[in-house]
Parts: C-alpha cells; structure tokens; sequence
C-alpha cells in the first residue's frame, strides 16, 4: 500500500468513526468530548491525520490535500448537525417551563383598610394632643361594665349579648370604653388618649355585624371641658376625614357612662340600591361624673368627653362598601385593593 493509500484509508476511517461519535453523543458534553478527539487542534484524530499529510512525499500532497479539506468540511457539518440535535434535544426539557410566565413578585403584606383608618383618625387626633391607649381584650367584668355606670342588670350583660370567659368575672370586652377607666387610673388629668382595639360580641356574623369587630375610643379630661369642645372636636375630625361638605348628623343618645350622651352620622351612599342614608359612626357624650369617681377622679374638678367609633363603618362609608364581612373575611383580594 502506497502512503497516499495508507492516507486516504486513515481519512476515511476518521470520517466514520467521527460522524459515528457525533451522532451517538447524547448531550452537549459528549458532543464536546467527541469533538475533542477528533477535531481539536492538537492530540485530536484531525490533527494526526495533519500531520501525515505533512511527511507525505511531494507528488502526494495535492490529491492528500484536497481529501483533508474535504474532510474537514464534512465533519464541520457533521458537528453542526450534532450540535442542533443535542440543542433541540435540551429545549423538550426546558420547555416543561413556560418561560412567557409573568415572574413571581414577591408577595407583599400591605395594612389592613380598617387599620389604616385608624390610622387616618390617629393622625388628625394626634395633632390635638392625643395619644394611643391600649387595654386587654380578655376584661374584667367590672372595667367593662361596672365601672362604666352600668345598672347591675343592664341588658348588655345578659349571655345573649357578651362572651364570658369559663373564669369568675372575666369576658372578651364588649367595647373599647373600659380603656377609659384603665387610663384614669394609671395617669392624673389632663388626659386625651385614644384606645383602638378589638371588642366582642355574641353577634351574628352579618352585613352590619360582626362576632369581633374593632372600636376606637376616645378620651379628654380636664379642668373645665364641656359639651361645646366634645361638639367643636368631632365636627372638626368629621370634616378633616370626609371633607368639608360631608352632611353630618348630630343628635341625642343614651349610654350609661355619658351624660348627655350623643350619636354622630354622615349620609353615605354605599351604592347597594338602598340610596342615600344615614350611617352612625359613633357614640359619644360627656363622662358620666360615677366614671370619673369610680377611678378616683375628683368629678367636681375635672370633667370631659368620649367617644366610641367604629373604624369598620368609617371604612364602608369611605371606600363604598356595603358589607361589613368583607373588612373580616380576610380574603386577599379585597384587601389588596387598599395598598
Ligand atoms: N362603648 C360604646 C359602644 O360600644 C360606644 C361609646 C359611646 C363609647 C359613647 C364612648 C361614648 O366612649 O362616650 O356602643
């Protein structure tokens, strides 16, 4: 066998065993190792067949030549035909992923509608001088009743109306107004605190009512206040929160802790085919003088006002919304409308 045979012959072994590897490497890493060995520019099969094309004797070296060219395109296109095979191959796998998907946002919390009305009327408050009060949710009878001038057989305290804790005297408050007593006797006069917090009732789970719900309670105390500030103030807080032209109900009510007591409304519409009507936001009035002695306040010195508002309500005549339910439920879709 001549060398240009021998040549030729080694030429086309390497052309087999070449396009051989190529077509059985499984992924891109075999196909890279098979290109290696046998296209890489040293140690590989292409570069010893170079070389021997190179201590061929002249006359030899066209026709030699010509098939090493030759060769190498082959196997270039080879490659590539591998190359897009194994690529398609690798794409089945990642198109088991929708990469048109939106991308996960991080999810993100945001405060509760009802709280952030508080916070609205904290900040209007805050600027008269007020600050924030907390008190225990599981109360003593006597900080939710007692002390507050209910008669001993007042209806509110009736098991139908309020939950009592399987312990003597305890009960899940039934409104935040105990927060005024607990505040009395911890700080002298003058006080303005407003308490937000959750109350408790034996209460359908309704449209307008709720089993829990949350209040916010208001306090003033001090050497001569009268019923003009209580009047001045909540007319003040009504129009920094809706907005001057809001038309605002003033009128006479009956709790046992005030006296004169009062109730306060806005006309909302809340767009559920019932029109326009009046809507309470709060209970108020001057302390009944017995709260003010029942923390040992001297009521023949000092006087004041309260109120107690029901943030839940605010918040359906603010944003429109005719069930209560929704502000409780906790569905994330309601509550993300509020960011
Ligand atoms: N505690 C009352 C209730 O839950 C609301 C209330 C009315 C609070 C008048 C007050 C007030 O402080 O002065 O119905």
């Amino acid at each position: 066998m001549s060398s240009i045979e021998a040549f030729l012959a080694r030429a086309d072994e390497l052309e087999r065993s070449a396009a051989a590897a190529f077509d059985a490497a499984a992924d891109a890493a075999a196909l890279t190792d098979a290109r290696n060995r046998f296209l890489g520019r040293t140690n590989s099969e292409r570069a010893g067949l170079k070389d021997a094309l190179g201590s061929l004797p002249g006359p030899d070296k066209p026709a030699a030549g010509r098939r090493y060219n030759e060769l190498q395109q082959r196997l270039d296109a080879l490659f590539e035909t591998a190359e897009a095979r194994v690529a398609a191959a690798s794409r089945t796998i990642s198109d088991t992923l929708d990469r048109t998907m939106p991308a996960r946002a991080t999810w993100q919390g945001s405060v509760h509608p009802v709280i952030q009305v508080i916070n609205e009327i904290a900040d209007i408050f805050r600027e008269l001088g007020f600050t924030i009060a907390l008190g225990p949710e599981v109360e003593h009878e006597w900080y939710n009743f007692g002390a507050l001038n209910f008669p001993a057989d007042h209806p509110a305290m009736d098991l139908h109306d309020t939950l009592y804790v399987n312990r003597p005297g305890l009960l899940m408050r039934t409104h935040t107004s105990p927060v005024q007593m607990r505040t009395l006797q911890r700080y002298a006069p003058p006080v303005r605190v407003l308490a937000p917090g959750n109350v408790y009732r034996r209460d359908f789970f309704d449209a307008t009512h709720a089993p829990m719900f949350t209040q916010l309670e208001g306090l003033a105390i001090d050497e001569g206040v009268s019923f003009a500030d209580l009047k001045a103030t909540l007319m003040h807080f009504v129009k920094r929160f809706y907005g001057p032209g809001v038309p605002v109900r003033f009128g006479p009510s009956y709790f046992p802790f005030t006296e004169p007591s009062a109730q306060m409304g806005v006309q909302v519409d809340l767009n559920d085919g019932r029109g326009k009507r009046w809507m309470e936001i709060m209970g108020c009035g001057l302390v009944h003088p017995a709260v003010l002695e029942s923390a040992g306040v001297d009521s023949e010195r000092y006087s004041g006002w309260a109120f107690g508002m029901g943030p839940a309500r605010i918040a359906m005549s603010r944003h429109v919304i005719p069930d209560i339910r929704l502000f409780y439920d906790s569905d994330v879709r309601f509550l993300e409308q509020f960011r």
